[in-house]
């Protein structure tokens, strides 16, 4: 199976590559399994409806058979970027599973029920565990990314949960 860890905010300064990479570091440890980051940035994707859409995105989404979504929580919602780049496709998300990985002063959790409804709306199978950080206790200076070491735990379960589920949507996609 091919997972995407995808990093939900384009902002400048932002601290989700580190919480990606923390991630990609745990999930590569499973074997028979592919993982890598998927960077919204780097595909520079119009607000739907005002410019050329990037087919490079929807042919990534495409290739995936499992997401792990980096949601970090703005205005107590979702990045506008992520839910851009959800809307940016729609067949390409169908039938597979995701895992959600949240942070933020409270450590995300609403943007990431916000994500949920989103990502039943694309028949995208949610997983239940869902690993959330929190900026005063699992950054430095809101910063810095050092989540305590029983935060792993989580991730692991998270990850299970996700082959699981991404290998039985794959049955039905055939
Ligand atoms: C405009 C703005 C609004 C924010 N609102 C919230 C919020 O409502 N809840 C929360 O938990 N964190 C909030 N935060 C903190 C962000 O989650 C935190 O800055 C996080 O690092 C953003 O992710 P990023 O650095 O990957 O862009 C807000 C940050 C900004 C810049």
């Amino acid at each position: 199976m091919k997972f995407g860890i995808i990093l939900g905010s384009t902002r400048e300064g932002r601290v989700s590559p580190q919480v990606g990479e923390y991630i990609y570091n745990i999930a590569a440890k499973r074997e028979g399994h592919e993982f890598e980051i998927v960077d919204i940035a780097d595909y520079n994707l119009p607000f739907l409806g005002t410019g050329e859409p990037n087919p490079a995105w929807n042919a990534k989404i495409d290739e995936l058979d499992g997401y792990i979504f980096i949601v970090q929580e703005y205005n107590h919602g979702l990045s506008a970027a992520l839910k851009n780049a959800l809307d940016s496709a729609r067949k390409e998300w169908f039938n597979k599973a995701a895992g959600i990985v949240s942070y933020g002063s409270g450590s995300g959790i609403r943007a990431a029920e916000q994500v949920r409804i989103i990502l039943s709306e694309q028949y995208i199978a949610h997983v239940r565990t869902h690993p959330a950080f929190n900026l005063f206790t699992d950054f430095e200076e809101f910063t810095t990314f050092k989540p305590g070491a029983h935060m792993e735990a989580g991730v692991n379960d998270m990850l299970d949960e996700l082959i699981l589920w991404s290998e039985a949507m794959a049955t039905i996609r055939k």
